[in-house]
């Protein structure tokens, strides 16, 4: 027997009983006459003591000889510790060793295994192993496991099967590129590996199955940030003959669920925002509502005064960032800095500052009086001590500016509390996304997702005006879900294809299962996706979902501990008869 008891689990009850705990040695500490090593395993540190009067000058030796990270297995008695630690749980007792046996060695680790490590993130991640050791990446990796299983039992209990869909399939697309693999048997065809299993979730649908979800791995092959992964995990989700209310009710209950259960949250009924309204508001389609600092359009009061760069802007608007009155010339200037950095992109800032005494001083005081002013801090509800940003050009970009400088000022000030939950949906996505560079539309959300009824026929004449019957689930500022009622017959199916620029046959050939399995009776059904990382990492107070992740890909998509993606072998390549012609 390894152990009788785990490293987190003896108290005071038990002293003067004897336990068997094994572990790895954290620390060793040589006072010469006495010795004490901490002994950690997954569930907590115990403080062994070998001490000259008690054991004998051989079991000194050999905890003398101990390294860290050793393997070890000790049997003794616990007795009560003349210091106590009130730190950790374990701390009132110590274990007086009467034997101990070294079960593997270990070379000194790179880094320390402790909360507060000397080692950077590279080094972590390539012994990933060793970083799982510590509190911080393994308690996370725990707390994962809770909220999972906390999904499984509440959609279970809702009367929701979980059922594996295949990873080697055809393209589903999700806006993302595929990562394929090769098939053998079949030279010079390939396999997609799903971005997610939304098509064989809509045919489990049609096969009657009515309420279907799986935690999933999604494969996706873009460019990676702190809240994306190559690949990553699903809560994925569907149900047959429901509307876009019963949808929005049913997730709205499981994330409630996870709120209550895990974080102890009461968060009464969900907002509801359009995505338009989210747009004019928040300059963003995830807004963070845990604090205000919201969008006035200043268009019908900046414009038509000799300020030409607002005069020919689409968009002029601003916010109010509070007690931004008393910021420095130097903050102001470092300010703009910032909102000129080329990733938020904005070519200057006009700003207001709303003294305390009620008067503004501003960067355009030749252009406006305080009147316009007064007016301009009506509108983005500044208060007297407060700063109003103006930012101005096409409304997109514009937007999105300002949307980023709100989010940056947040943070800085405090406002994005880890702590506070603010759950948001945001409802009514446009159907289709107009490329930029090409001038194509293509599917906001994916190639299945219904129009709004009655919208159908604004396909022809306005595509851009469509809207769907898709929704997000935003918490903290953060997609954490999206889904969508689908579309359930084979002629509408047929039309988005056409208005996506697929030809009758190109949508036969990668859609036409699911076009043919629509002729066989398919019911009305919708659902929604969840990202499991996301969701995980806000639940647990943060926005890098890497940490919630055991073997996560760094922002190349690379694992620098396996060290993958590898070249093959000329052998291997020959059998998926792949040639690489790679020019040097
Ligand atoms: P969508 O593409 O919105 O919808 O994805 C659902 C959720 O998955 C998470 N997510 C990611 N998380 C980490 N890394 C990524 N690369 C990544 N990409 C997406 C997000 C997102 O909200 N089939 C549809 C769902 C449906 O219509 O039912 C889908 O996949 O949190």
């Amino acid at each position: 027997m390894y152990r009788s008891h785990n490293c987190g689990e003896l108290r005071s009850s038990h002293i003067k009983r004897e336990a068997t705990l094994s572990g790895w040695v954290q620390k060793t500490r040589d006072k010469g006459f006495v010795i004490w090593v901490d002994l950690r395993d997954r569930y907590g540190i115990t403080q062994l003591i070998f001490d000259e009067e008690r054991s004998s000058g051989d079991l000194l030796e050999k905890a003398r000889s101990l390294g860290r990270e050793f393997v070890i297995q000790v049997t003794g008695t616990v007795i009560e510790r003349a210091s106590k630690n009130k730190n950790i749980p374990t701390g009132d007792i110590e274990l007086l060793v009467s034997e101990l046996q070294v079960l593997n060695e270990a070379l000194l680790p790179p880094f320390t295994i402790e909360d507060r490590t000397d080692g950077g993130e590279d080094i972590r991640m390539k012994y990933r192993y060793l970083d799982i050791r510590r509190n911080p990446v393994k308690d996370k990796l725990i707390f994962r496991h809770k909220v999972a299983m906390e999904v499984r039992k509440h959609l279970s209990n809702q009367g929701f099967i979980e059922i594996e869909t295949p990873y080697l399939i055809k393209s589903t697309p999700e806006g993302a590129r595929d990562f394929v693999v090769p098939s053998r048997m079949n030279e010079g065809q390939f396999y997609a590996l799903p971005q997610s299993p939304q098509t064989f979730k809509q045919l489990l649908m049609v096969g009657g199955m009515d309420r279907y979800f799986q935690i999933v791995k999604c494969f996706r092959d873009e460019d990676l940030r702190a809240d994306r992964q190559p690949e990553f995990t699903q809560i994925d989700c569907e149900m047959a003959f429901v509307e876009q209310e019963d949808i929005l009710n049913a997730f709205e209950g499981l994330t409630k669920h996870l709120l209550k259960e895990i974080n102890g949250v009461d968060t009464g009924d969900f907002p509801r925002m359009t995505y338009d309204e989210a747009m004019e508001r928040f300059g963003n389609d995830k807004p963070d509502i845990r604090f205000g600092m919201e969008f006035g359009e200043l268009n019908a009061q900046a414009q038509h005064r000799d300020f030409n760069v607002f005069n020919t802007a689409e968009l002029v608007v601003g916010i109010a960032v509070p007690d931004g009155a008393s910021y420095t010339r130097k903050e102001l200037d470092a300010l703009v800095d910032w909102v000129r950095r080329p990733q938020v992109g904005a070519k200057g800032m006009v700003y207001v500052k709303c003294n305390p005494d009620g008067s503004y001083k501003s960067t355009v005081d030749k252009f406006y009086k305080q009147e316009d002013l007064a007016q301009w801090a009506k509108t983005t509800g500044a208060k007297p001590g407060d700063l109003i940003c103006v930012l101005s050009g096409d409304i997109h970009a514009t937007r999105a500016q300002l949307s980023a400088l709100r989010m940056e000022m947040a943070a800085r000030l405090g406002l994005r509390k880890p702590n506070e939950f603010a759950p948001l949906w945001v409802l009514d996505f446009p159907l289709l996304e107009r490329d930029e560079e090409t001038g194509n539309y293509h599917a906001m959300h994916h190639p299945f997702t219904s129009p709004k009824p009655g919208q159908l026929e604004l396909l022809e004449t306005d595509p851009g005006a469509v809207r769907a019957n898709a929704y997000d689930l935003v918490l903290n500022g953060n997609e954490i879900g999206g889904g969508s009622i689908r579309i359930h017959d084979k002629e509408t199916q047929a039309t988005m294809f056409k208005h996506l620029g697929f030809t009758p046959a190109e949508a036969r050939a990668q859609f036409g299962f699911l076009m043919d399995a629509f002729q066989y009776g398919a019911p009305p059904h919708g659902g929604i996706a969840f990202g499991l990382d996301r969701l995980v990492a806000i639940l647990g107070g943060q926005e890098t979902i890497r940490d919630f992740i055991a073997f996560p890909k760094n922002n190349s998509g690379r694992d620098v501990m396996i060290d993958a993606p590898a070249p093959l072998d000329e052998t291997q390549l020959k059998e998926l008869n792949l040639r690489l012609d790679i020019k040097a």
